[in-house]
């Protein structure tokens, strides 16, 4: 696992950001899966940014969605359909043709849970998996104790998430209880896994993901068995990280045709 301290969010979002056009640069079609919440914002304003500046061409990107709230009515603004639509696929100039998430509003979610894990498949799998992290170290909506196999399910969220995230919506109770994740194995099949955290309010997460043991009460800690996973935390989330200044010092000795 590479950990990259950088100096705030905008910081992040530009790394990150740089990362995604090396890829399309390499791989114009490449399946880009995203996360919504506040902290990936800064990656895809600086993504649409470079898109409008011409300097990244992500024309053929296609874009894929990592959970969904269930039982949101279709069209629903904080549906994450919705959510990546309006923060990633049209500020890249994209439309949802270039777009695929699972159905929150299925009739059979269990049905639409599976298709999901296919279509990915069949889309030749996630090239590069961007992830926040939970307070309660989630990653997608697997919440703690969330099987490190698991596949694209429903799951309900904690309260601490409702919580979290009420600030989406009007009231807390119109959060839902139930989501649709990908899961831990789905997501740790994607070619790289890129984990975006920001804030004192992410400091233990980040400390028990990147240094406490592999286990399910913390699922962002499933990123220790990827081959390919980076960590970026501002200076505020990695305040309690026992090894930031090894991290610190191996970026900055790192080669410079090594990319993130
Ligand atoms: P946040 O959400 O970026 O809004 O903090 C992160 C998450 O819940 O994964």
């Amino acid at each position: 696992m590479e950990v990259v301290i950088v100096p705030d969010a905008a910081a992040g979002g530009e790394l990150i950001a740089t990362a995604i056009a090396d890829l399309l640069t390499r791989k114009p079609d490449a399946l880009l899966g995203v996360a919504t919440g506040s902290t990936p914002l800064p990656i895809y304003q600086a993504l649409a940014a470079r898109v409008a500046a011409g300097s990244c061409d992500a024309s053929r990107a296609r874009i894929c969605q990592l959970d969904e709230y269930v039982g949101l009515p279709k069209g629903h603004p904080e549906s994450y359909r919705s959510v990546v639509l309006r923060e990633v696929v049209e500020p890249l100039g994209l439309t949802a043709d270039s777009f695929m998430g699972p159905d929150g509003s299925a009739g059979d979610i269990a049905a639409a849970c599976d298709d999901y894990d296919r279509a990915l498949a069949a889309a030749g799998g996630v090239d590069l998996q961007l992830l926040g992290i939970g307070s309660d170290g989630h990653i997608g909506f697997n919440e703690p104790c969330s099987s490190l196999a698991s596949r694209t399910r429903i799951k309900t969220l904690t309260q601490r998430t409702r919580e979290d995230n009420a600030r989406f919506f009007d009231s807390l109770d119109e959060v839902p209880h139930h989501v649709i994740t990908q899961g831990i194995g789905t997501i740790l099949e994607a070619r790289h896994l890129v984990l975006l955290a920001t804030g004192e309010g992410k400091a233990d997460a980040v400390a028990l993901t990147v240094e406490g043991p592999v286990s399910s009460v913390v699922p962002a800690s499933a990123l220790q068995l990827h081959r390919h996973a980076t960590v970026v935390v501002d200076e505020a989330a990695a305040s309690r990280l026992k090894l930031a200044d090894y991290f610190r010092a191996t970026y900055a000795a790192k080669p410079g045709w090594q990319s993130l």
